[in-house]
């Protein structure tokens, strides 16, 4: 059940919300929006109909137009996203303090907005929040590294885990999570369309925003490939299901440091397509 509801006080009959809406199933009708009960099954659920309505005359889903924030005059400017796409930088030093609780759910809130593959959003943020179970986490880490490491048993392709082992216990170095105090994994289901770009897409999401809020972050392949080929238990400790996708694990915390200008790579390998070689056929 949609709930479709047109506010007919309000609607101007522009025929936007039929216009945009990406299954095709909004009709006008006598000059108001109407989705067919037969057509309902079909709706993506991504609220066009509601953010594209110029008077807030649509809901849909039970969802109070006058509760979403008014785009106009609350984006951010052109080169202030530029500055922070450009300027953001892994992080791999962190303050040992963990961040409120309430922040992280902000960030995670808003990452949950990122798009997905057929707005599948069934995207799942696991998150350390306690730096006790980082703590607990990364002991078991480097343990389970240590036991393939003995056993003869790491993967040939990943064998420069093997010095991991020692950075860690004896000079107590971090190469993995590199002392950051909280780890998300972001996981989506085997049978959506896109899980890993659904996570890939709602990480990078994240780590912009944790920027704006001087949280500190580091896409984190090494704890990626730890949970995946080499201590698949942690995966299970963490209780992660097996219908499920790693997407990509991320590092985060307060930085022990500040970057203070942009980095200057050279141009992009832009490559405009101007003309098709010849078909197979
Ligand atoms: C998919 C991906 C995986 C990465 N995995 C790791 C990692 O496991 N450990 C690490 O220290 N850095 C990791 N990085 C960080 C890259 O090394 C880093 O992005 C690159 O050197 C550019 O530096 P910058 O992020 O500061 O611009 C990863 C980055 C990406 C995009």
């Amino acid at each position: 059940m949609l709930d479709f509801k047109v506010d007919r006080d309000k609607c101007i009959s522009c025929g936007g919300c039929a216009a945009d809406c990406p299954a095709l199933i909004i009709d006008m009708q006598a000059g108001y929006p109407l989705i067919h009960a037969t057509k309902e099954k079909q709706c993506y659920r991504c609220q066009h109909c509601l953010a594209i309505c110029p008077t807030g005359a649509v809901s849909i889903l039970g969802r109070d137009p006058a509760a979403s924030q008014p785009l106009a005059g609350n984006l951010p400017q052109p080169d202030q996203l530029s500055t922070l796409i450009r300027g953001r930088r892994s992080v791999r030093r962190y303050l040992d303090e963990e961040l409120p609780s309430e922040l992280i759910d902000e960030l995670l809130a808003t990452a949950w907005h990122a798009p997905t593959g057929h707005n599948a959003r069934q995207i799942n943020f696991y998150v350390v929040s306690d730096r006790n179970v980082m703590a607990e986490l990364r002991e078991a880490a480097y343990r389970g590294i240590r036991e393939n490491v003995e056993n003869g048993q790491l993967p040939a392709r990943l064998s420069f885990f093997r010095d991991f082992v020692p950075a860690w216990e004896q000079s107590g170095i971090d190469v993995i999570f590199r002392g950051a105090p909280h780890l998300l994994i972001a996981t989506a289901p085997k049978r959506v369309a896109a899980p890993e770009a659904d996570c890939l897409i709602a990480l990078t999401s994240f780590e912009l925003l944790a920027q704006t809020q001087g949280v500190g972050t580091l896409w984190n392949g090494l704890a990626k490939w730890t949970f995946e080929r080499i201590v698949p238990q942690l995966r299970s400790r963490i209780a992660i299901p097996a219908d499920q996708t790693i997407g990509y694990c991320m590092s985060f915390g307060l930085p022990a440091m500040a970057y203070h200008r942009t980095v200057q790579y050279d141009a992009a390998p832009v490559i405009r397509i101007k003309t098709l070689g010849p078909a197979d056929d």
